[in-house]
């Protein structure tokens, strides 16, 4: 795919950065935090293994006429004092931050094959920050609202409430206000993050309320343009042999994926070919064992293709829901996709948003699994074409994970793009050393090993 969309994506940019500067702040809602933090102190997890460092949960109001509240857990490094904090929230636009993110992928525990028992994940990222886990937007794992409006749920509205969650969390842990912060998340979270990010960006500069001390972003696999994801699909699966070069070329001939409008009914029967070629592989990572009924018990370090069911298991029961201070009402269906609406495709590329952040000197890492086929590398890698592309500062080099290649790196000004070999669409999940050493990277703020090292 050639296509030169840098001119209309700056254009966008000036458009929404003209927007920016005449919208006017409103203060967020700030409820008085007093007795909450000690109320939201879990004494231990049921089935936990003991460990040395302190785990919160509970809700924090956003708006208290709507009766919207949104669930956090938050797990504290063993020494908390020195360690940045980091936001990590799932995508979806439906998933559970506390389900996927904490239980499947960075979090403290993993949940045993009983869903009854937890063990030790030994590659948290707690280990090295202390990570806050959103269930965002409302609707979403153990996050509610009392009033029940038709309204759609849009990504504008997921950045104001975040941003006001954000806020009166900080009142809740006020030694967090000044510490270095960072936004993570993956998939469709490649929107709500950036927009986070801007307009924290924005509300740092006209607001008299906390200013949010903002380094960084990272998003994994990420959700950021449209287009491109879709182009970056097909040409995937076919470089993948999951699809004929038939139905490839069928794509290319009959698909214009520039807007949810251009796709014709001819380009949705070739689409729906390409899906039923591929067959039932686990399109969120194309090489990785289904859950069946051949699945083994695995081990803690094994992978679990299982581990949705056990994680659902868990959080479902009463014991669990009361440690972690949730409403019980709100029980979590499933990891992800829950009774909301949620429109996804009002805004269709967020490329101006990351040029924006890029030109305010945060540092943008956008890192990707290179066996996922839902937003697989091929799509992120045009995307990241369609900003220019940036110029390099460091050129491709594969970086170095417990004496393997972890995966490739690029530095480019302002934005580091890397890869994490064999790691599917939810990186840490499969690839939990490979995530660490990356991840150590990126809140350092420097590149990954080039060394082949113990
Ligand atoms: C529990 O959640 C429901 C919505 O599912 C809400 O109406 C209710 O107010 C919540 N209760 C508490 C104590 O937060
Ligand atoms: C900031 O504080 C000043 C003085 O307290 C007040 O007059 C002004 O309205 C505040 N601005 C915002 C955006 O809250
Ligand atoms: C796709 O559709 C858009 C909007 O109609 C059009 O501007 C563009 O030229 C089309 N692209 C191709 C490759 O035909
Ligand atoms: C949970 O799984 C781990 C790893 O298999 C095991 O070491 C631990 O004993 C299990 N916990 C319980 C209570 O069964
Ligand atoms: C970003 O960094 C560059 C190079 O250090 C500097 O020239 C520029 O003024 C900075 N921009 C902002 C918005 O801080």
């Amino acid at each position: 795919m050639k296509m030169k969309k840098s001119a209309a994506v700056f254009i966008l940019f000036l458009l929404c950065s003209l927007a920016m500067v005449q919208s006017e702040y409103s203060p967020v809602y700030i409820g008085s935090q007093e007795g909450f933090k000690e109320a939201d102190k879990i004494s231990s997890l049921p089935g936990q293994p003991l460990v040395n460092f302190d785990q919160f949960s509970g809700y924090v109001t956003i708006d208290p006429s709507a009766g919207r509240a949104f669930f956090y857990y938050f797990a504290e490094s063993e020494d908390p004092s020195n360690k940045p904090l980091v936001l990590w929230i799932n995508g979806g636009p439906t998933c559970s931050s506390l389900g996927i993110g904490a239980f499947e992928e960075i979090g403290p525990f993993r949940v045993n094959r009983s869903g009854k028992t937890l063990a030790q994940n030994e590659f948290a990222w707690n280990n090295l920050a202390n990570i806050l886990f959103l269930e965002s937007p409302v609707g979403v794992g153990f996050s509610y609202s009392n009033t029940s409006s038709n309204d759609v749920i849009r990504d504008t509205e997921v950045a104001l409430d975040t941003y006001a969650f954000l806020v009166n969390w900080l009142e809740r842990f006020p030694e967090y206000k000044t510490r270095d912060s960072f936004l993570a998340g993956e998939s469709y979270a490649g929107h709500y993050v950036p927009q986070l990010a801007q307009l924290i960006l924005n509300n740092n500069k006209i607001t008299n309320q906390t200013i949010i001390n903002l380094a960084g972003i990272a998003i994994g696999n990420p959700n950021i343009d449209y287009e491109t994801r879709l182009y970056g699909l097909y040409d995937y699966l076919s470089q993948h042999a999951l699809i004929s070069d038939e139905i490839h070329e069928g794509i290319v001939l009959n698909c214009n994926f520039s807007s949810v409008d251009t796709v014709t009914e001819d380009c949705k029967t070739v689409t729906n070919q390409a899906k039923e070629a591929r067959g039932n592989t686990y399109l969120y990572d194309l090489y990785a064992p289904l859950c069946t009924s051949f699945s083994p018990s695995p081990s803690t370090l094994d992978f679990n293709p299982c581990a949705d069911q056990d994680v659902l298991v868990y959080l479902n029961t009463p014991q669990v829901q009361e440690s972690i201070h949730a409403n019980a009402t709100a029980s979590i269906q499933g990891t992800c996709g829950l009774s909301l609406e949620f429109d996804q495709f009002l805004v269709l590329t967020v490329l101006p948003v990351i040029q924006e952040l890029m030109t305010a000197n945060i540092s943008v890492w956008i890192f990707s699994g290179d066996t996922g086929g839902v937003i697989p590398v091929t799509s992120v890698k045009y995307a990241i074409n369609q900003l220019g592309p940036p110029t390099v500062k460091t050129p491709w080099y594969p970086w170095y994970s417990q004496c393997e290649v972890g995966g490739y790196v690029v530095e480019y000004e302002n934005l580091i793009f890397l890869t994490v070999r064999g790691a599917g669409h939810f990186v840490p999940y499969y690839q939990p050393a490979r995530a660490v050493t990356f991840f150590t990277a990126f809140i350092e703020g420097k590149l990954p090993s080039p060394q082949q090292k113990n």
